[in-house]
């Protein structure tokens, strides 16, 4: 399955001015440049669809995108741990992701970017345990798989698996990418669209059940 049509519909700062829709959301989250535009760019096979740049700290807002004229949606967010920003400024956009990230009912899957080119860093480590304490629904996703040859590229994601099975029991989907190059992308959206299709059966049952309805409930 592909992408129909993938269209911005409006971005902001606080959570509860986001679209009030009913239908799963899909967020992409990491450091500042690690190229969440870039990958939202490229499931929409578009280069202009998310702002992306070559200088950390481009993406300030929460950016939704409606996809297949509004079955769900796609979220680009800003960047954390932007150090350049100064303390205040961190603090102001942690606070922007974390209300948008425990806020957001309709989340359905964070994804989570990371630069296949560098060793875990303690930044996404801490992030996502954080995440898995506060029960977020995550996904990996390396970014930037071209800057790296195939077995460099393995063996990173390799170091990083093993690293997250020290304080983890198993391990979340993982996926590298490069949106240079398209790589990845036909993974992504399966993945998407596998949860989608759940999503939307175990809808379907809970329709069903409610019109045949419960003895109790015909009397
Ligand atoms: P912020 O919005 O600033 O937090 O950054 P971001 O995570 O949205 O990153 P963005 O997509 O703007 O990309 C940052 C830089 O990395 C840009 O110069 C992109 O061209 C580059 N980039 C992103 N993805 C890839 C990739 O897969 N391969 C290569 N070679 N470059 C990439
Ligand atoms: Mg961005």
């Amino acid at each position: 399955m592909d992408i129909k049509n993938i269209k911005y519909e409006i971005s902001n700062q606080d959570v509860r001015k986001c679209p009030e829709t009913d239908v799963p959301e899909y967020a992409f989250i990491g450091r500042s440049n690690v190229g969440k535009s870039s990958l939202i760019n490229m499931l929409g096979k578009s280069k202009s669809l998310a702002k992306t740049s070559q200088k950390p700290g481009k993406t300030l807002l929460i950016n939704h995108f409606k996809v297949d004229n509004g079955a769900w949606y796609v979220v680009d967010l800003p960047g954390y741990g932007y150090a350049a920003r100064g303390k205040e400024q961190r603090e102001k956009f942690a606070g922007i992701i974390r209300n948008y990230i425990l806020g957001r009912r309709q989340l359905t899957c964070l994804f989570v970017l990371i630069d296949i080119r560098h060793s875990p860093q303690k930044i996404d480590l801490e992030f996502l345990n954080w995440l898995g304490e506060n029960s977020v629904p995550f996904a990996i996703v390396f970014t930037k798989a071209d800057k790296l040859g195939p077995v460099a590229a393995q063996r990173n994601v390799d170091e990083y698996k093993k690293v997250l099975l020290e304080s983890w029991d198993e391990l979340p989907p993982v996926f590298i990418t490069s949106s240079e190059k398209g790589r990845g992308r036909e993974e992504l959206l399966d993945y998407i669209f596998s949860i989608n299709k759940e999503i939307s059966e175990s809808c379907e049952e809970e329709t069903e059940e409610s019109e045949s309805g419960s003895p109790e409930e015909k009397n």
